[in-house]
């Protein structure tokens, strides 16, 4: 077995090889595929983006029309599924109801359960990302007691998310434009992180030769905690209690870096970035846009936009290099699109989706995937015996 290198947190130790994402944390350089997040942000669409992500390239018109295609043909539930969405407490965190709902995504597929058969693996694909939107909407509705819409496939996935949530039978849904771009651009920059811990959970989990389904559900639960996607919520959280305590910016600073009961500045930090989130650039603009246009929660702006300028120029950031990351602004902009503060992580989860699978699909086509085992180091109790 030879020797073991202990090393917690994976802080040095590449599980894998991959040809998806790149990064560049010391000088804030993130590129799928060798494209550059802003170009992607800027010019793509977050559907030719989860092509790009899984398929390596980006396609032609003719292959990203028939992408569209299929996925937006495969938005329906089961109507058996529906029921499931019942079975949860009226204040359940939509996150847990995703999962579960994915998980049992692999109960009405057996055609889409074979990791090693490449029309299985293309039907799960297509499967995932047209479902988990419609999916994340019936959550939704069913947390505010509203009925549940069947999608309409003349929309693209993020105007269907908006309709899903936000429409009613009773009445025609206006998706507006600027609102269903920022979402997908949202969408776009979440879509691939190479190895963090949800995409790790979701190849360790693959790496048994779990179906896709079960790999996914897996990665939204490891997405579900606050120190991963989990923070845009958290940041949310922090910025109200800052508020509603009356409690200035500079003051909770303090006890951040006081480690007063373990505060910490949620949205700031990175394992990997120890510069400015590239990514965080492009939710700033687009969060001084979207907040100008719509009326977003100025108070709330104004303190995070506080706490990061004190937190850039304060020798406890700057020596330990934290930057704001992707969670320190989305908040506040899904918050000014409507969505209420549970739905953001799912929102993160949606925009994962598309990484998550082609990280799956790498791994799996490398055909000499190992089965995931880390070591440990035994600190235990030497042999004892049971007394007689
Ligand atoms: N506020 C205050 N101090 C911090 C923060 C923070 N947000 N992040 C790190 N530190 C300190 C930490 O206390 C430690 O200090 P010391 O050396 O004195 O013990 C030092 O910086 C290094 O931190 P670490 O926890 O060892 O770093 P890590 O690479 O293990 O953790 C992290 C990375 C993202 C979990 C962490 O920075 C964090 O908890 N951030 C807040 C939560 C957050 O915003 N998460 C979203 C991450 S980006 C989106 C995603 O991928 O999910």
């Amino acid at each position: 077995t030879g020797a073991v290198t202990y090393d917690p947190g994976f802080m040095n130790t590449a599980n894998t090889k991959s040809s998806i994402t790149y990064i560049d944390g010391d000088h804030g350089i993130l590129r799928y595929r060798g494209y550059p997040i802003e170009q992607l942000a800027e010019q793509s669409s977050f559907l030719e983006v989860s092509y790009l992500l899984i398929y390596g390239e980006l396609p032609t018109d003719q292959e990203l029309a028939d992408f569209d295609n299929v996925t937006r043909r495969h938005t329906l539930l089961h109507e058996e599924l529906k029921n499931f969405f019942s079975g949860f407490p009226r204040d359940a965190h939509p996150m847990p109801v995703l999962s579960s709902a994915v998980s049992a995504l692999s109960t009405y597929y057996p055609d889409s359960l074979d990791p090693f058969n490449p029309d299985h693996v293309e039907r799960s694909t297509y499967r995932l990302l047209a479902k988990l939107p419609t999916i994340a909407a019936y959550a939704y509705k069913k947390s505010v007691g509203q009925p549940m819409l069947y999608p309409d496939n003349s929309l693209n996935l993020a105007e269907n998310l908006l309709r899903g949530c936000f429409g009613v039978p009773a009445e025609p849904y206006e998706v507006d434009p600027d609102v269903a771009k920022a979402l997908d651009t949202l969408l776009i920059l979440h879509a691939d992180h190479e190895q963090n811990c949800s995409t790790s959970t979701v190849r360790l989990v693959g790496s048994a030769q779990a179906n896709l389904f079960a790999s996914v559900s897996a990665g939204v639960n490891a997405l579900y905690g606050p120190a991963h996607g989990g923070a845009n919520e958290a940041v949310l959280k922090m910025l109200r209690e800052i508020q509603a305590r009356d409690v200035t910016p500079e003051t909770f600073m303090e006890k951040v870096k006081n480690k007063e009961d373990g505060v910490r500045l949620m949205g700031f930090g990175h394992r990997v970035y120890k510069n400015y989130d590239p990514r965080a650039r492009i939710v700033k603009g687009l969060a001084d846009d979207l907040l100008a246009k719509l009326g977003g929660d100025d108070e709330l702006f104004d303190i995070a936009q506080r706490l990061e300028s004190k937190a850039l120029e304060d020798d406890y950031f700057v020596e330990r290099k934290l930057y704001p990351n992707v969670d320190f602004y989305t908040g506040l902009i899904y918050k000014a699109l409507g969505f209420p503060e549970k739905m953001f992580t799912v929102l993160f989860a949606l925009g994962r989706l598309p990484g998550w699978i082609a990280q799956w699909r790498e791994m799996n086509s490398d055909g000499a995937t190992k089965i995931g085992r880390p070591r440990q180091i035994y600190t235990g109790e030497g042999l004892r015996n049971y007394p007689s």
